[in-house]
């Protein structure tokens, strides 16, 4: 049998993730990535065709005769990619936009959540003539939750002890979208799960904790992730059961009630409290970026194998199988990220290769990254590259990660040296 031809959506560390195991399934026997990164480009055939492009993505899995479309970001999966490529015969690994909508809207998250009986933060959504000061007096003592009902690219939240600001985001979001969410403040730590679903099952990946703040100790301002490791272990083994009960089985079950199944990955966002009772703090309807880099390479089952199972609702057929190693991964950042990221400098010190050191290994995964004229690698975007290692301790693979970016040159950049500073 010939070999599958695969198109990954989207040009992020994700995707170039998702390319590295691909490339190496020996199901797949062409790879496609639009846009893609200098990482993809080694590894795949590279289209300049962006991620919110939905036509000219269908034009390209048509052209090369795509057996499967694994979409990275949310933003085509919004667009209604997975519904036309449904509608051409095309397998799809991400959901139909009305799935899809579980990220596009954070109300609509909170409904399906009620519906569903998945335990969330109480809140209030807000719009004209809605009385702010009494529903702020309703969640008063603890920081103020404001979140903005649209795909802000994380800048639609403001989690503050200050109520003028809450109150001015809450009066300036009503002007701008309609409406916002006031929510009530869950205190503990955050994690992320990654649960790949479709019309038959699904299959929790090992939880992963990201570094959303940009600086050391998780201060300054939210990024999109400047490092992750994984297992987590704030996900004990009883967290993982309460949260399997109360969210993934329930979301998996209401699910099933859509008229196309879910059929992609599911990313939770918990925050558990010291009861190790979790909560769902939102929804990603993708895999996490940089949670993907670091959570793929548990998985002993080959992800080409998974991934097409998913999008044929054949993922209970799979016995899907898991290394016993820890992974992590630190974000290299451009000058000014996140606010206003210096593009088009010189990265030095990136190999193809990945590299052992006793029973670790360490490999790069590129983000914003592509080549000047001179063929040269450059930086493209904020996050310019992650550095990931895996070892037979987190402390080991923190360890490699940190050894691997410290001899890669960018100048301006910055990055977090107290990546896993929770777990270790
Ligand atoms: P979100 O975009 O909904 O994930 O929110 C961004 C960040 O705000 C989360 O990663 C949390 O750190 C924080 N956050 C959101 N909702 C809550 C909440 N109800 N209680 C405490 N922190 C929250
Ligand atoms: N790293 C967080 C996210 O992908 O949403």
């Amino acid at each position: 049998m010939a070999g599958k031809v695969v198109l990954v959506v989207g040009g992020g560390g994700r995707e170039h993730a998702l390319c590295m195991e691909l490339k190496d399934s020996s199901h797949v026997g062409e790879l496609h990535c639009a846009p893609g990164n200098a990482g993809t480009s080694f590894l795949a055939t590279n289209h300049p065709i962006t991620a919110a492009d939905v036509d000219g993505l269908l034009n390209l899995a048509n052209r090369v005769g795509a057996d499967l479309v694994v979409a990275g970001p949310e933003a085509p999966l919004c667009a209604a990619l997975a519904d036309r490529l449904e509608a051409i015969g095309i397998p799809c690994f991400g959901p139909v936009a009305k799935l899809a909508n579980l990220e596009g809207s954070k109300l609509h998250a909170k409904q399906v959540m009620r519906a569903a009986n998945v335990p969330t933060a109480a809140f209030h959504v807000l719009s004209e003539g809605s009385d702010i000061e009494a529903a702020l007096d309703d969640f008063a003592g603890n920081p103020w939750v404001v979140k903005r009902d649209v795909l802000a690219g994380g800048k639609g939240v403001v989690v503050t002890q200050d109520r003028n600001e809450a109150r001015s985001f809450i009066q300036t979001s009503i002007q701008t979208d309609g409406q916002v969410l006031l929510e009530d403040f869950l205190p503990g730590e955050e994690a992320s799960m990654l649960v790949i679903m479709d019309g038959s099952g699904f299959v929790c990946l090992p939880a992963s904790q990201d570094h959303k703040r940009a600086y050391d100790g998780d201060e300054g301002p939210n990024t999109g992730g400047m490092g992750a490791y994984c297992p987590a272990p704030v996900v004990t083994d009883a967290v993982r059961q309460k949260a399997i009960d109360t969210i993934i089985e329930p979301m998996h079950e209401y699910l099933l009630a859509a008229e196309t199944p879910y059929r992609g990955v599911l990313y939770v966002g918990l925050m558990i409290p010291e009861s190790g009772e979790p909560n769902v703090v939102e929804f990603n309807v993708r895999f996490g970026d940089p949670e993907c880099q670091i959570t793929l390479p548990l998985l002993k089952t080959d992800v080409f194998e998974i991934l097409e199972a998913a999008s044929k609702d054949r993922l209970a057929e799979l016995d899907v199988e898991f290394h016993d190693f820890f992974t992590a991964t630190v974000v290299l950042a451009a000058e000014g990220y996140p606010a206003s990221p210096v593009k088009g400098r010189l990265i030095h010190g990136v190999g193809q290769e990945t590299i052992q050191s006793g029973d670790s290994t360490a490999w790069v995964n590129h983000a914003g990254t592509g080549f000047d004229v001179q063929g040269n690698l450059i930086s493209t975007g904020g996050r310019g590259l992650s550095c990931s290692a895996s070892g037979p301790t987190l402390a080991a693979s923190v360890k490699l990660a940190y050894e691997l970016i410290e001899n890669i040159e960018l100048e301006g950049s910055h990055y977090r040296k107290d990546i896993a500073f929770r777990a270790l």
